[in-house]
This record gives C-alpha cells, sequence and structure tokens, in this order.
C-alpha cells in the first residue's frame, strides 16, 4: 500500500465511531444478546420496533466535524447480524424494516461535511444460520447439536464475502474499513482472511483497513487502553488508532452514567498524537438514532478545546524532544507544542530547547510568552531551591492563573526543524 494512501490517516488522529443496532432498543450494551443469550425470537423485539426516526446523518457529520474529527466510522453490521445497509444477501437489514439504507445516508452526509467514511463489519454473526457455535454465540445453551453440527462457516463466509463487497461496490469510495473481530476460537482460517483481504484491496485499492482479521493490515487497534508510547512490530513503528468508549459501553446503555470527562478526552486525544497515534471515540446513538444529550455535550465540550488547537492535533506527531513532567508534546514542521496537565507556578523549564526557540505563544489566544535561558545556575538566587537546571534548559514565564481552557498549549516555533 502506498504511504500516499495513509498520509490522510495520520494527519486526521481524530475521528467518530458510531455504534447503532437493533441492541440500541435494548439499551444495556451492544453484547446484550449474548450477555442474556436471547434466542431470535426474543431479539426479534427490537426488529419489530426499529425505526431510527432520529437518526440524522448529516447532524451526526456536523457533530463530528465541530468536535475536530476528521473521519467517521459506522457499524455496516454488529455481532448481532443487523446491517444497516440494503444487502441482497440478506433481508435482516435496516433497508428491509424500516425503509432505510443508514450505510449510505452516513456516507453521503460524512462526504458533504469533508469527513471521511469508514465503517465497521462484524466477523462474527449471531444471526447467520451457518455461523457455528462457539462460547460467545447466543444459542450456545439452546441450540439443538444436530443443528449446531449442520452449521457450515464456509456458507458463512461466501455470505460475509459477499456483503463486503457490497459495501464495497454500493457506497463509493470507502477510506477505511475496521472488521471486528478474531477471538481463540475463530480466526483468520474462518474468515478467509487472506482472499477477503485481497478482495478488499482489488475493489478499493486506497482503502485502509484495520488489523483483527487475524493477519495484519495497515493499523493497530488498541481497545479501551491508551498507549503511553509509539507501537512498534518487529522493532518497526506502526501506524495506530485507539478506539474509546464514553462510558465503556459502545451501544447506547441507558443506565450507566461512567462518562469520561471531557476534558480526560482531550488528554487521551492529545496522548495518542504525541505518541504517533489516533483516537477514534465512540458515540452509542439512542435507540431512536439520536445522540443521546451526554455525548452531545462531550462532544461539544472537545470541539471547544479543538477549535482553538486543531494545529497540535491535525498533521501533528510526536517529536524528538522530551517533554517535561507533566507534559505532552506534539510537533508539526517547525512548531512544537507544549501540552501542559498540570498548571506550573510561573516557570516551566524545558530541557534541549535553549537556542532553538523563536517564539512562544499561549495558542488559544495568541499572547506572546516570554522565555529565557539558563546557563546552569539557580534562577531562584537562593540556596534553598532545588539543584540549578542543566545548561540547554530554556524557562517559560507563564502568568500565574491558569487560562481558562481544557487543556492549555503552548506553541513554540522552533529556529530549525528541530531534529
Ligand atoms: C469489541 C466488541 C465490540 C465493539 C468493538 C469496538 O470487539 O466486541 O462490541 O464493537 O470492540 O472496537
Amino acid at each position: 500500500m502506498s504511504a500516499r494512501s495513509t498520509q490522510w490517516f495520520e494527519a486526521a488522529r481524530f475521528g467518530l465511531f458510531v455504534h447503532f443496532e437493533l441492541y440500541s432498543l435494548a439499551a444495556r450494551h451492544e453484547w446484550v444478546r449474548s450477555r442474556e443469550a436471547m434466542p431470535d425470537a426474543d431479539y426479534d423485539r427490537y426488529l419489530e420496533r426499529f425505526d431510527p426516526d432520529l437518526f440524522d446523518a448529516a447532524a451526526l457529520a456536523r457533530a463530528a466535524r465541530d468536535a475536530g474529527m476528521r473521519y467517521a466510522v459506522l457499524t455496516a453490521k454488529h455481532h448481532d447480524g443487523f446491517c444497516l445497509f440494503d444487502s441482497e444477501l440478506t433481508g435482516y437489514t435496516s433497508a428491509r424494516v424500516a425503509g432505510r439504507d443508514l450505510v449510505a445516508e452516513f456516507a453521503e452526509a460524512m462526504r458533504a461535511e469533508g469527513l471521511r467514511v469508514g465503517l465497521y463489519y462484524s466477523l462474527l454473526d449471531w444471526r447467520h444460520p451457518d455461523f457455528t457455535i462457539d462460547r460467545y454465540h447466543p444459542l450456545r445453551d439452546s441450540v439443538p447439536p444436530e443443528e449446531a453440527a449442520g452449521r457450515d462457516m464456509a456458507r458463512y463466509r461466501a455470505y460475509m464475502h459477499g456483503q463486503v463487497r457490497e459495501l464495497l461496490t454500493g457506497y463509493g469510495p470507502i477510506d477505511l474499513l475496521f472488521f471486528d473481530f478474531t477471538y481463540a476460537e475463530k480466526g483468520p482460517a474462518d474468515w478467509g482472511a487472506e482472499e477477503l483481504m485481497a478482495m478488499v484491496r482489488d475493489l478499493q485499492p486506497r482503502i485502509i483497513v484495520n488489523d483483527r482479521l487475524g493477519i495484519p493490515g495497515d493499523y493497530v487497534t488498541p481497545e479501551q487502553y491508551q498507549p503511553d508510547r509509539p507501537l512498534t512490530r518487529d522493532g518497526a513503528e506502526v501506524m495506530w488508532e485507539a478506539c474509546h468508549t464514553l462510558n465503556g459501553s459502545w451501544g447506547y446503555d441507558r443506565d450507566n452514567h461512567d462518562y469520561k470527562d471531557p476534558a480526560l478526552l482531550v488528554r487521551m486525544l492529545v496522548q495518542s498524537v504525541a505518541c504517533g497515534g489516533n483516537l477514534l471515540l465512540n458515540v452509542g446513538p439512542t435507540g431512536r438514532g439520536a445522540l443521546e444529550p451526554r455525548a452531545a455535550h462531550t462532544l461539544r465540550a472537545i470541539g471547544a478545546w479543538t477549535s482553538l488547537h486543531a494545529r497540535t492535533v491535525h498533521g501533528a506527531g510526536p517529536s524528538a524532544f522530551e517533554a517535561p513532567p507533566n507534559t505532552l508534546y506534539t510537533q508539526r514542521g517547525d512548531r512544537l507544542y507544549l501540552h501542559l496537565l498540570t498548571w506550573p507556578l510561573k516557570h516551566v523549564h524545558l530541557p534541549g530547547l535553549a537556542g532553538r526557540v523563536r517564539y512562544a505563544q499561549l495558542l488559544h489566544d495568541g499572547s506572546e510568552v516570554r522565555f529565557h535561558e539558563l546557563d546552569g545556575g539557580d534562577h531562584e538566587h537562593n540556596n534553598l531551591a532545588p539543584p540549578g537546571r542543566p545548561p540547554g534548559t530554556l524557562t517559560l514565564t507563564l502568568p500565574v492563573v491558569q487560562p481558562e481552557v481544557t487543556l492549555p498549549v503552548v506553541e513554540l516555533v522552533l529556529r530549525d526543524e528541530g531534529r
């Protein structure tokens, strides 16, 4: 895959994940069908009531854009097997039951907002009659043994490959494909992973594919944990994207109030960029397809920060300089961005930057930050002060009061690219 086609992904840094399926009506986690071992007939109560009257792809696209996101990924099919697109291979779709091809609506709305389009596709399928019973399957305790024995992954594979073909031929250019997932009982051989990947590349040569087919893809997908250093495979750095929930559940989970604070999410975004990765932040729209107020609020709060600080994220990446304690650096060309995780008292000392900085300013308001360089002496002129800073240290002088932004950033204009 040419570097050119992955460039947008690394520059984007921040995307929206959208989990919306039949489980959104149950409103108690997207694994509800498995957790409660529900037979088809029980789960059908959501199918019968599926009416995404508040699913507004244009509003979602605007919310993502305003939050500073540059791409979005929708669950075209989740583990429950329900499809948000019009498939000729099954009637278990939003198109059939609600007359809406949500994948089409989504792709169009995202493109109209200038966002890249990604689709999530579950390799698991708890509805397909040939998907074999494993420990996650909702019918694990109820399916008669003869029926279980008659299930044939080869037939399921043909169906699944056919659906991926539909998604990659019917909806224009798809920028990213997020397969999910490989586990102890099922892996690349079950998915026909090599063949599937070859078909995907053939149909959409510029697409970026994740690593959950169980064979290497274009990027790796740490889930619900935050890498604190660049990720490597065989010693070489890899592209990565951390995916995170707002409250621990991907699907709408009405009674779960364990929401991450927007300030924490901003830190996670910056930490991803500082470590060469992306953040894919999830929302789980309600049973009617609307963004719930808490999610909308969180996206707006993040947007209040990104609207002033976009350039520390978009097109930025790790810096070769070592960030002092309680700070994170990102860098873009000759701009080094110092993110202050805790507000220091007046001074912050930056090792290795003496002689390297042309200008410094707080990014949110463009106000100059004055600085001076130390010669190894003790700048407090006080014998009780800690030992002097090493030569080469640059010291910034900051206001006593922290600016009213979620995460203050000092933009340092370097004399050269700082290498
Ligand atoms: C896990 C979960 C799934 C979720 C996904 C997001 O694989 O099984 O429910 O969609 O993570 O990355």
